[in-house]
């Protein structure tokens, strides 16, 4: 039916109108000039009747907008866009990628990293209900979120926007986020949003680690990783994808037909939207040099696949592709390929009824329900990394210092695209939230907390180090919070991946003291502690938890909650050995090692492992099970284990399976995640866990870039444990 109404609208339309609906303005070139958040209205009628934009661009404002405002905004939007000929709704995009963050009051969750970190699909995907339901009642339909990058370098700037180091686990998340934002393939229902994928492909694996510079990957890896999370996410549904502003193997992404069109929409049969990154057809000629003029610029990506430009500050790009499909440069049939897909998933969005949110709909924006919901990722996001002599949970009686430079202000908690594009202004927003401070005087009344700044996150202060050294002499245990300023994109580059001098200077001051410490990271990657992690009693990640963070983390560290995140990626210890956890047994150099798979796991020792999650309980696992020793090409293959809680308090345990394929005609991985499940144990209790692997599970891309699996002997890895099987 949406096809067939598709069909009728583009055979009315005039080409100007097509071209119109392909670009994408942000929304502050709209402003009266001096006037931030003011529509001049003669502006806007200058984009939506006379160059017929099909979309706009949030960009934020400072000041985030409240729920009212939002709906004014959108009433004058679409008020042009029902007098335009077609009446065709203009398309709202947004980054809501933490909740809808961009609107006071929203409640915001962990950023992605941490969503990972939680291993709980099941919160996941409420998280993203929740940002829908929270984003549409803004009246904003389109959220520019999962983030399926699969970052090859720590040190990206964007790594925090991931969901980490593994594929699996990312495609698991992925469809989770896309599930939930989408409302299990009801986009058209007012409590949810479009999904846009971004950033299709290879944007996370730049060679220095810095964001936007050049990536280097065979096409075979391409695929054994980075493809399969969006295949992943569209066989969800998935309705739209942003591209990669980088390059590959000397490529831009936005220039690649090969990527754009062969892959993603004729082999994956990615039916949505494919729209640009910021400015990026223009950095084809300006930044890439692949083309020479804007105008080659244009049609190099239109050809390539792109169906929306993301100009976003001028026209150039509609009267650019205007004039080159007049000279038949850029054939029609291409312009109504992108424009049936911005139309179906207009009609998908239901924009055509309802472009506005009618408040009363939606009760629960920023509810107690929600918050808590926020609490619950939270808490099971926050990854326990360390606990020697169980100095973890702490007691209300003892005396705390509380210090570091993260540990009292929001915006630590929230980092980027939260309320502002670096997240600076998070501080302001959330004034009725809790800082990590703030939480424990909530807890232990405000007299009991001693707190100091201690150090800057990059200013050396040895008068503020001495002011926390002297503090501490009257605590028994210090809770010591270091992490990054916020940041996002080319902003938070950096060249050193270790934790910034003037909290080493602090960490090393207070470890003098032989007093127990309780290290928290607040950060966006891991930034490398091995200066001081010896000196630590226990160390937590809380990466960037989001509004409801502090409270939950200060549960984690009283013992009110037992903590069950598990780290979704390696924590390197030096910055020459960024091995991913499923590497080659050729990275150890040792024979004996190779040959050995118990000493070979022992020979690497980042800081802490991918999977790395303590709990205040203990979980024993036994009777690991393949229901067959020999599979044949088309066997499913069942595994069980049982876990038991072992200890003394109610925990989650996420069991993580692992297989590894011996011997292969490419080099094989020591291991790889295939499957996970949380589980949920009361002391004493214990449960049996079966996954099933497929034919699909022990395939690899082999240098025809086909997925193929090789007979032999496969191992699964279960915690400790371990069992053969072979493939005849
Ligand atoms: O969605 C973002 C993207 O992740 C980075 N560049 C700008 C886009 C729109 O704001």
């Amino acid at each position: 039916e949406i096809n067939a109404k598709v069909s009728e609208l583009i055979s009315k339309m005039t080409l100007e109108e097509k071209v119109g609906q392909m670009t994408q303005i942000t929304v502050t070139i709209f402003e009266k000039q001096g006037a931030k958040g003011v529509f001049d209205i003669e502006k806007l009628k200058n984009g939506i009747q006379t160059h017929h934009i099909g979309s706009i661009l949030n960009v934020p404002n400072p000041g985030a907008p409240t729920l009212q405002k939002w709906q004014e905004t959108m009433n004058v939007i679409s008020g042009e866009a029902i007098k335009t000929r077609l009446k065709i709704p203009v398309l709202y995009g947004i980054d809501a990628i933490h909740g809808a963050s961009y609107t006071t009051g929203a409640t915001l969750f962990p950023q992605q990293i941490g969503l990972a970190a939680t291993f709980n699909t099941e919160l996941v995907k409420r998280s993203a209900q929740i940002s829908a339901y929270e984003t549409r009642a803004s009246s904003i339909p389109w959220v520019f979120s999962p983030d399926l990058d699969f970052p090859r370098n720590p040190a990206w700037s964007r790594m925090w926007e991931s969901f980490g180091e593994d594929a699996y686990l990312s495609s698991q998340m992925a469809v989770a986020l896309v599930d939930g934002f989408e409302g299990d393939n009801n986009v058209g229902s007012k409590y949810s949003v479009a999904s846009c994928m971004k950033h299709y492909i290879g944007y996370g694996s730049t060679t220095t680690g810095k964001d936007r510079t050049p990536s280097i990957i065979p096409e075979r890896l391409l695929r054994q990783y980075d493809l399969t999370i969006y295949q992943a996410a569209i066989k969800a549904g998935a309705k739209s994808v942003m591209v990669s502003s980088g390059e590959i193997n000397g490529t831009p992404v936005h220039a690649s037909k090969h990527l754009l069109t062969d892959i993603l929409k004729n082999e994956l049969g990615f039916s949505g939207v494919i729209v640009t990154d910021w400015k990026d057809i223009i950095y084809l000629h300006t930044r890439h040099k692949v083309a020479e003029t804007q105008r080659e610029a244009v049609r190099m990506a239109v050809m390539a696949g792109i169906d929306m430009s993301m100009v976003p500050e001028d026209y150039s790009f509609y009267t650019l592709l205007l004039d080159l499909v007049q000279k038949g440069e850029v054939p029609m049939s291409r312009i109504d390929d992108a424009v049936s897909r911005i139309l179906k998933m207009k009609f998908e969005l239901n924009l055509f009824q309802n472009t506005v949110a009618n408040l009363k709909d939606y009760p629960k924006f920023g509810s107690a329900e929600h918050i808590e919901e926020a609490y619950k990722t939270a808490a099971e996001s926050i990854t326990l990394l360390k606990n020697d002599k169980s100095v973890l949970p702490l007691d209300k009686n003892e005396k705390i210092l509380v210090t570091g430079a993260t540990a009292n202000s929001m915006k630590y908690l929230n980092g980027g695209w939260s309320y502002t594009w670096q997240g600076e202004n998070s501080d302001t927003y959330a004034a009725d939230k809790f800082t990590i401070l703030e939480a424990f005087q909530n807890k232990l009344g405000e007299e009991n907390v001693l707190y100091t700044k201690g150090a800057d996150l990059e200013i050396e202060d040895d008068g503020e180090i001495q002011k926390a050294v002297d503090l501490a002499k009257n605590a028994s245990k210090i809770v010591l919070c270091l992490g990054e300023k916020n940041y996002t994109e080319t902003p938070g580059d950096i060249s050193d991946l270790y934790m910034s001098k003037s909290q080493i200077k602090l960490a090393l001051a207070l470890a003098k003291l032989n007093k127990p410490i309780v290290l928290v990271l607040n950060e966006g990657r891991p930034r490398l502690i091995s200066d001081f992690a010896d000196h630590m009693s226990a160390v937590l990640q809380c990466y960037l938890p989001g509004n409801e963070g502090a409270r939950a983390l200060v549960d984690i560290l009283y013992g009110d909650v037992n903590p069950s995140g598990r780290l979704p990626y390696n924590y390197p210890k030096y910055p020459n050995s960024l091995e991913k956890y499923n590497r080659k047994y050729t990275e150890s150099i040792s024979e004996g090692e190779q040959n050995d798979d118990a000493k070979y796991e022992k020979s690497y020792s980042p800081q802490f492992e991918f999977g790395t999650g303590l709990s205040y309980t203990t979980f024993k696992y036994s009777n690991l099970k393949i229901d067959k020793a020999e599979i044949s090409s088309s066997d499913d293959v069942n595994v069980s284990v049982t876990v038991t809680n072992s200890g003394s308090k109610a925990g989650k345990e996420t069991v993580l399976l692992y297989l590894s394929d011996n011997f292969a005609t490419i080099t094989p991985e020591f291991k790889s995640l295939k499957r996970f499940q949380k589980i949920n144990l009361a002391p004493n209790e214990s449960k049996t866990v079966t996954f099933t692997l497929n034919q699909k599970d022990l395939q690899f891309v082999n240098n025809d870039l086909k997925w193929v699996a090789e007979k032999g002997t496969f191992t699964i890895r279960v915690a400790d444990l371990n069992q053969d099987f072979l493939l005849k």
